[in-house]
């Protein structure tokens, strides 16, 4: 897969390639420690306590043997950040000062996002300017009533659409923007007769960014009781309230700093945590958590505290959400916010420290799930206590590991009331009953309100680690992977290679791939830099070269295992021929053409010679 395309100039990626030192940049995400001719680190794309994480300062490439994550410092910051090739070659170019070139062309999905974004920003504007205005009043007054400064106004961008039709969709067209892109990103409705008007009217406006910044839509809550409470932008591809997640731009910093993110429920909890200091708190936009938005949050940190209101708490929509976190590796703890607040009317009541203390308090997930699990039922006999076992049971075999669960054991058996013997032989039954886990496994995947995401545990399945790159079906697949990894070691092996090899198909699918390649250019030069910037958007060759560059081969046997992979090859190439000779000579045979038998004959013959005294 050709990524890379001619228009974006490959000189550019080079410069800003150069100029940014791998080790520096991951070093500002991860510390790094300088282990031989490498650094490591923990991983930031999954969770671990020893590091194996490894970042090569000569070949500007980093690989993760636990996860398999690899690429150079692009991918890095792609995976990490969540940005697109361009947004990456962008920013690490910023980083160094370098000018990017006049936009390059873009596909025009991309193109139409950055034009939505700049709706977006322009309408976002006029929302908070119109606070300031007479008519905006209304606007200002609900925000004070609700005890938010000047500042708080700002800080978050807050607005009001006025009480009228068009007043926006009329203020966006003298812009420049036409009404069709309005009711593209959902800020107008097109209405009959060919005219459209305002969707946002008469309501306080909260612009949500994404987690870089940008105007992704709106949530729009009404001035009084009336409903529906808050109208939100509708869903379109730059608005996805499954993949966003409110405040996060304004959080990011601070959750990394802190190492914990606080997730609450609504828009004004947000307001109101940032308002008390609590600035590293961010809310879904309604919705239960998705996988995305557990992406997106461990992209920061693996450390969650989750703040609701009684209501919501014992819902299974939520309970899931907090599955997905932990799934994901997060330490997931649970405050419930008492007397039927939400963390908004608790601060503000309570204030600060109150809700500090609160956090302090937070549970850890299973206690808080086993109190769940034992609502509406007294546990007064043993089939009651099991009941409640039961239920919890899915969500602590899910622990990875050993440690964790002896020690959720005992918590269970305290909890529930239960011997902790008795805990761990309804464990280990649940556990031997593997298809029983799988079942739960599926349950849960169809439930999930949104897609799935494989690559948050790219297999799929938990515990499970993904299978790297390097791990071909048969041996000669795994030799023809073994010679690439040799020659991406030692380019100098290419010309005669290339000469030994000309005709030698390549059967594993990715050697394949790689080979057609490697085969370009001979010369070898910056090979490894080459290659992944074309293979940049194919994973699993991206994590090859990366594993590749990562495995030194000893210079001294280099000789010696290039001439054993190359005969090898030839070897089983011949034998796979001749198995097909015999089938055709056969097949002849069959047939009575002894004219065709004999010629095939000689050619079986000559193969099987060459095969025997292992000449080429
Ligand atoms: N929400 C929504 N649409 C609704 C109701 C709620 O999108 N009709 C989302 C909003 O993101 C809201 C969150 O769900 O912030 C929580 O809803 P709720 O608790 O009802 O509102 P609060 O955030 O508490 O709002 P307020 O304090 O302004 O009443
Ligand atoms: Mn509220």
């Amino acid at each position: 897969m050709i990524f890379l395309s001619g228009r974006i100039p490959a000189d550019f990626v080079d410069e800003v390639r150069q100029a940014n030192d791998i080790v520096q940049v991951i070093s500002e995400y991860v510390p790094l420690k300088k282990s031989g001719r490498n650094f490591v680190g923990l991983c930031p794309f999954h969770p671990e306590k020893t590091p194996s994480f490894t970042v090569s300062p000569e070949k500007q490439i980093f690989y993760c043997f636990g996860c398999h994550e690899g690429g150079d410092v692009f991918s890095f910051l792609m995976k990490r950040e969540g940005l697109s090739f361009w947004d990456a070659l962008t920013s690490l170019a910023r980083r160094v000062g370098l000018e990017v070139p006049a936009t390059p062309g873009r596909d025009g999905r991309s193109r139409w996002q950055e034009r939505a974004y700049e709706i977006n920003a322009a309408a976002r504007d006029f929302f908070h300017n119109y606070l300031r205005q007479p008519a905006g009043q209304a606007g200002r007054e609900y925000f004070f009533r609700r005890e938010l400064t000047e500042e708080d106004l700002e800080k978050f961008y807050l607005g009001f659409a006025p009480a009228a039709w068009d007043e926006l969709t009329r203020y966006m067209t003298k812009k420049g923007f036409r009404e069709d892109e309005l009711v593209r990103v959902g800020l107008a409705v097109a209405g009959k007769k060919g005219s459209c008007y305002d969707r946002f009217r008469n309501r306080v406006i909260f612009p949500i960014t994404n987690h870089r910044g940008q105007v992704a839509g709106f949530g729009g809550r009404v001035l009084d009781d009336s409903l529906p409470k808050y109208l939100n932008s509708p869903e379109s591809d730059i608005f996805n309230k499954g993949q966003l997640l409110y405040g996060l731009s304004l959080a990011a910093r601070d959750i990394r700093q802190k190492d914990e993110v606080i997730l609450v429920e609504g828009y004004m909890d947000v307001i109101r945590a940032h308002k008390h200091g609590f600035t590293n708190t961010v809310a879904p936009l309604g919705t239960a958590l998705t996988r995305e938005q557990v992406r997106l949050i461990t992209r920061y940190t693996y450390n969650v505290v989750m703040a609701f209101d009684a209501d919501t708490a014992g819902q299974a929509a939520t309970l899931r959400g907090l599955d997905l976190l932990q799934e994901a590796g997060c330490r997931v703890r649970v405050v419930t916010v008492p007397a039927g607040k939400d963390p908004d009317e608790f601060l503000q009541k309570e204030g600060g420290e109150a809700f500090a203390r609160l956090l302090q308090q937070a549970e850890p997930l299973l206690h808080y799930r086993i109190r769940q699990a034992g609502q509406g039922i007294t546990p007064v006999t043993v089939e009651d206590k099991l009941k409640i076992l039961h239920r919890v049971l899915p969500a602590l075999v899910m622990l990875e590991s050993e440690i964790q669960l002896s020690e959720a054991i005992y918590t269970a058996a305290d909890l529930i009331g239960l011997t902790p013997e008795a805990v761990r032989s309804e464990v280990e039954k649940f556990l031997q009953n593997k298809r029983k886990r799988w079942i739960v496994r599926d349950n849960l995947a169809q439930t999930r309100n949104n897609r799935i995401m494989p690559d948050l545990y790219p297999t799929g399945a938990i515990g499970e680690k993904k299978k790297p790159a390097g791990q071909p079906a048969g041996g000669r697949q795994k030799a023809e992977r073994e010679l690439l990894t040799l020659l991406l070691n030692y380019p100098d092996y290419l010309p005669q290679t290339l000469s030994r090899l000309e005709a030698y198909p390549f059967t594993d699918p990715l050697a394949a791939k790689l080979w057609e390649e490697l085969r370009k250019d001979t010369t070898g030069e910056n090979l490894v830099e080459r290659l992944v910037d074309h293979f940049r958007a194919d994973e699993e060759i991206l994590q090859f070269i990366s594993r590749s560059a990562m495995t030194p081969v000893e210079e001294k046997k280099a000789p010696v295992l290039w001439r054993g992979y190359v005969e090898r090859l030839l070897s089983e190439e011949r034998k796979a021929r001749l198995a097909q000779l015999l089938q055709e000579i056969k097949a002849a045979e069959q047939a009575g053409n002894w004219e065709k038998m004999q010629e095939l004959l000689l050619q079986y013959r000559t193969l099987l010679q060459q095969e025997r005294s292992g000449e080429n």
